[in-house]
């Protein structure tokens, strides 16, 4: 048996299973163990539904606990609990996958869990396997080019308002914003300031149950949508 086992960081797509990389699914039927993050408020983990048909059922897959909060000192210490259950297995030897939504190195959770990892061990070893990120799926599901020849498009979040919107629009050909959720109100009014709101597509639970796309923002739509939804601005350029 090895002295140490692998972690890898399996990235799993945003909802559809067949989204899933054939990497991916070998790794997954491979290691003894999964582990997926939960919020700490339900028991339901999304990446553990995204890949449940496609691991054997006698694999356990070990819910994490993390909690919805901005306290940095309650974060750290679910990561360093977390990190801690994980590095377990690895010490017995045994593989192990943690399970992420989308692509593990974009505003997921594996991130902070890798960087405690490797402080507590900085030898181990840590293998990621990409996954197909919410807003490449987003594009694809409502038609949308992101990004031709010279154009560019940047990806950032609303968890903290519209501030960023305004920073980068200038510089983008089309913008990409995820954690839109709970500062929709906002954010809609300032795509109504800059007069984006047309050129703007809102996909909720894509590759979901209940999936939905808004082609336009025009009209009074300001009801605040899911968790998972995405906005993508592409300012009137690369569809016309
Ligand atoms: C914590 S981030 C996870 C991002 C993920 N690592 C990725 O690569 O897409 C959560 C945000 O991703 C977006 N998202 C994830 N899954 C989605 C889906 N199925 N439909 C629309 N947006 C989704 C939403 O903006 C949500 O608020």
């Amino acid at each position: 048996m090895k002295e140490r086992g692998t972690l890898y960081g399996v990235g799993v797509g945003p909802g559809d299973p067949e989204l899933l990389s054939l990497k991916a699914v070998r790794i997954l039927n491979q290691v003894p163990v999964i582990f997926a993050a939960h919020s700490s408020k339900n028991n339901y983990s999304l990446a553990k539904e995204i890949i449940s048909p496609h691991v054997p059922p006698s694999t356990p897959v070990v819910r994490l606990d993390f909690p919805m909060t901005r306290s940095k000192e309650e974060l750290e210490c679910a990561w360093k609990r977390n990190a801690d259950s994980i590095l377990d297995r690895l010490n017995r030897g045994e593989d192990a996958a943690f399970v992420t939504l989308g692509d593990p190195m974009i505003y997921s959770t594996f991130g902070y869990i890798m960087r405690t990892i490797r402080s507590a061990a900085p030898d181990v070893s840590i293998e990621i396997v990409p996954g197909i990120s919410s807003y490449q799926a987003a594009a694809a599901a409502s038609g949308s080019i992101l990004a031709e020849a010279e154009g560019s498009f940047t990806v950032i979040s609303g968890a903290m308002g519209a501030r960023k919107l305004k920073e980068v629009i200038d510089a983008a050909d089309s913008i990409v914003m995820l954690k839109v959720y709970k500062n929709y109100r906002e954010i809609l009014e300032a795509l109504e300031e800059l007069e984006l709101k047309e050129d703007s597509v809102l996909v909720s639970r894509c590759g979901l149950e209940g999936e939905r796309i808004v082609q336009s923002l025009r009209g009074p739509n300001g009801d605040r949508p899911p968790y998972l939804t995405t906005l993508i601005v592409r300012k009137g350029r690369l569809t016309k």
